[in-house]
């Protein structure tokens, strides 16, 4: 704990990044203000300009000395989203979100798919009940680090390698945090999924890691799925899960159509987290460059990142009241056209903050 931040007091950094990202995080902010005055707490935020327009102006994309002072200094990180056409490739999203995911080790990528409103899912005769899933995705190891390369690159006789690396190390925390926290939750059942039936190496580890650790958890109903079958899973029947753990591109996928199952991606959050340490939290949408800049995008993922940032602090109460507030707001109606609603983005982020002010 740095000397500025205490139980009631946090110091958090905030990167708005591209396009949508820009929109949904100034809504979201207001709206972590609204809730921690409300329970008394203050919220210090420090905004860092890096993205699509500071690369293009000057090269920036994360400095050298952002990991260390993260660490020092903040309690944690918002992220709004990176991407702009103008920079094919994304060098400045491959070096501050995967780099700040990977050199701060935030192993555990939670992403919560809760359906608020029936009639916000496209699967037809599902209550809220039925879509209450959180999805854990490993989030420091598998295609995602970047090993691998090019031959002969741009001929007939190109090969392209893309490594996945699986560490028992990597497996069991993500899979031991999946366990916890359906523990500490009084959840009941926890799905892995991997496709050890196709890649018999990788995913051998997560099968045997896995069999080893059920045994920890006998008060859970533990299962596993291969990820094809449970994709088909989650759309034929979402009520079957609460806990799904897996490896970082399944869950990037399995949390997308999670997301979708629960309403859309502009009301999903997300967490990516080392617990005990500063960790980053973000709505799981991109920057989204059709929509940016008009006043349309939804900041409610965003609002609900938040929320689970403040979960993080043990703030739980005002966690909760964004997470109501964000309710109370779909079931009035009070939201931007992905949803139904006919709110701008600026909107949404008043009726949450002024709800949660009341
Ligand atoms: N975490 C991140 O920063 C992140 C995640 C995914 C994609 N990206 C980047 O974002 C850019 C666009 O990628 P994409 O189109 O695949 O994904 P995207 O999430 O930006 O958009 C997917 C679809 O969802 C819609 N959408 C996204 N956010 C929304 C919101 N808040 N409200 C309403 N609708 C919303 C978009 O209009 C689009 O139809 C790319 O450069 C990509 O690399 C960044």
């Amino acid at each position: 704990m740095t000397e500025a931040t205490s139980s009631r007091r946090k110091r958090v950094a905030v990167i708005p990044g591209d396009g949508a990202g820009k929109d949904v995080i100034p809504e979201a902010v207001k709206v972590l203000q609204a809730a921690a005055a409300r329970g008394g707490r203050e919220v210090a935020l420090t905004e860092f300009d890096w993205g699509a327009d500071r690369y293009l102006r000057d090269s920036t994309t994360l400095p050298a000395d952002a990991v260390e002072m993260f660490r020092r200094d903040y309690d944690a990180i918002l992220l709004g989203a990176l991407g702009d056409p103008r920079v094919p490739g994304n060098q400045p999203g491959a070096d501050i979100l995967l780099g700040l995911r990977f050199k701060l080790d935030l192993y555990a990528n939670v992403r919560p798919c809760v359906l608020f409103d029936r009639r916000l899912t496209p699967l037809k005769d599902r209550a809220e009940k039925d879509i209450q899933i959180t999805v854990f995705r490993e989030n420091t190891e598998g295609a995602y680090v970047g090993m691998g390369g090019f031959f002969k690159k741009g001929t007939a006789d190109e090969i392209a390698t893309q490594e996945d690396i699986n560490t028992r190390k990597g497996v069991e925390r993500i899979l031991r945090y999946a366990f916890e926290f359906a523990r500490e939750r009084g959840l009941k059942r926890v799905c892995m999924s991997d496709k050890a039936n196709a890649l018999a190496f990788g995913h051998d580890l997560w099968q045997r890691v896995f069999a080893e650790m059920r045994r920890e958890y006998p008060e859970i109903a533990s299962s596993h799925m291969y990820i094809d079958n449970l994709l088909m899973q989650m759309v034929r029947d979402p009520a079957q899960f609460d806990v799904i753990v897996t490896c970082n591109l399944f869950g990037d996928i399995a949390s997308d159509l999670g997301a979708q199952l629960a309403g859309g991606i502009g009301l999903a959050p997300s967490g990516n987290i080392h617990p005990g340490q500063v960790s980053m939290f973000e709505p799981v949408h991109g920057s989204a460059p059709t929509i940016a800049g008009k006043n349309i995008a939804n900041p409610m993922g965003a609002a609900l990142a938040a929320g689970m940032m403040f979960s993080h602090f043990g703030w739980d109460t005002e966690a909760e009241a964004i997470e109501a507030a964000v309710r109370a707001a779909i079931l009035a109606g009070k939201t931007t056209a992905d949803l139904g609603g006919t709110l701008g983005t600026r909107e949404v982020g008043d009726w949450l903050a002024n709800h949660l002010s009341r």
